[in-house]
């Protein structure tokens, strides 16, 4: 038994040496500690021996385990020190390194403004030819400005509708969409208003191909007397027409719910596409678009307008998903991604 221990001890000692001289990362050396050291390890099946053993072999065998636990854990804590200490000195040798006048061939390829940008300007020019101006707005929000004043108050269920990212300070968040800008605009200025907000808005959303927790949308209000949903219908059919260069370009129109609207749309526009079917509108020929409605008179009557002398329409349309649409772009990720790759093909 003394002499299988002691050879057992002698083993291990060389096994653990042998291993942590071949790590070379934080992460290979984190798989090492419950190797020895934890309760499946080798060291702690060599102290569940201590029980067989003489009184006499105890004595010696108990401290000589307890230095090589000892040591072990010495060496892994050295071991780690050693390692942030050279990626610590990799990262300032890199930064030493860095060439600002490196030159490098011209490949050829030169640069261009991002899609975001020239489709925003796109939907900035249809609508500034429709005598639209363009808002903005800001992307930390209180409570009010992204639910109660839009006719969604505490407890309302249409809150659940945005997963929202709440802020650490109370009743604030990041806008989930941009219709806050509608409030900000009519509690600052009177009919007739006509705008658009091209902006960035945050859910809460597990990502995927169609999901990201930061996207675009692109809101629009036009609040005068005498406006008609009838307004609403001409405004999304001229926009879709003019976007996707197709004179014949048809929408339809279904039911859709907002509560700061009354009534709500959802706008689908023909499949610019195809006539008998494809991809893009799987299959069915329409693609959803462009969800609005004729504001709600609680919604002018909170911002300091009168519903009983003005009437508007709002709509808020995604504008990353018709970016999408428009460049054929299967993956949301790509958008924001900053690939060279896949920014040349544009
Ligand atoms: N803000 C709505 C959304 O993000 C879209 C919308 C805007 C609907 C304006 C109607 C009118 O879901």
């Amino acid at each position: 038994m003394k002499k299988e221990l002691s050879s057992s001890i002698e083993q291990t000692i060389n096994t653990f040496n042998e291993k942590l001289a071949s790590i070379a990362s934080l992460k290979e050396l984190e798989s090492i500690t419950p190797q020895f050291l934890g309760k499946k390890g080798s060291v702690t099946a060599l102290f569940q021996n201590i029980k067989t053993l003489s009184l006499e072999e105890k004595k010696i065998f108990v401290p000589q385990l307890n230095k090589l636990k000892v040591t072990i854990e010495e060496a892994i804590s050295s071991k780690k020190i050693a390692l942030i200490q050279s990626i610590e000195k990799a990262a300032e040798l890199d930064e030493q390194s860095f060439d600002v006048t490196a030159y490098k061939p011209f490949d050829g390829h030169k640069g261009h403004v991002h899609l975001y940008t020239e489709l925003i300007e796109e939907i900035e020019n249809i609508f500034i030819s429709m005598g639209y101006d363009v808002w903005d707005g800001p992307y930390a929000e209180t409570e009010y400005y992204n639910f109660t004043a839009l006719n969604i108050p505490e407890d309302h269920p249409a809150r659940d509708m945005y997963d929202t990212l709440w802020l650490n300070k109370k009743g604030w968040l990041l806008r989930t969409h941009t219709s806050t800008v509608q409030i900000r605009t009519m509690e600052k200025q009177q009919p007739p208003l006509a705008g658009i907000v091209p902006g960035t808005v945050f859910r809460h959303e597990a990502v995927d191909a169609s999901h990201d927790i930061q996207f675009m949308q692109c809101e629009g209000l036009f609040v005068d007397k005498n406006i008609t949903i009838a307004h609403l219908f001409g405004v999304a059919k001229t926009f879709l027409q003019k976007l996707f260069n197709k004179k014949e370009l048809d929408i339809r129109i279904r039911p859709g719910y907002f509560p700061f609207v009354e009534p709500g749309v959802e706008i689908d526009m023909r499949c610019p596409f195809c006539t008998t079917g494809c991809s893009t509108c799987k299959q069915s020929c329409w693609i959803e678009v462009f969800p609005g409605g004729m504001v709600h008179p609680e919604e002018l009557r909170m911002a300091g307008i009168d519903p009983e002398i003005y009437s508007g329409f709002a709509f808020g349309f995604g504008l990353t998903r018709l970016a999408m649409i428009k460049y054929g772009i299967p993956d949301i990720r790509l958008l924001q991604s900053g690939k060279i790759s896949f920014l040349k093909q544009f």
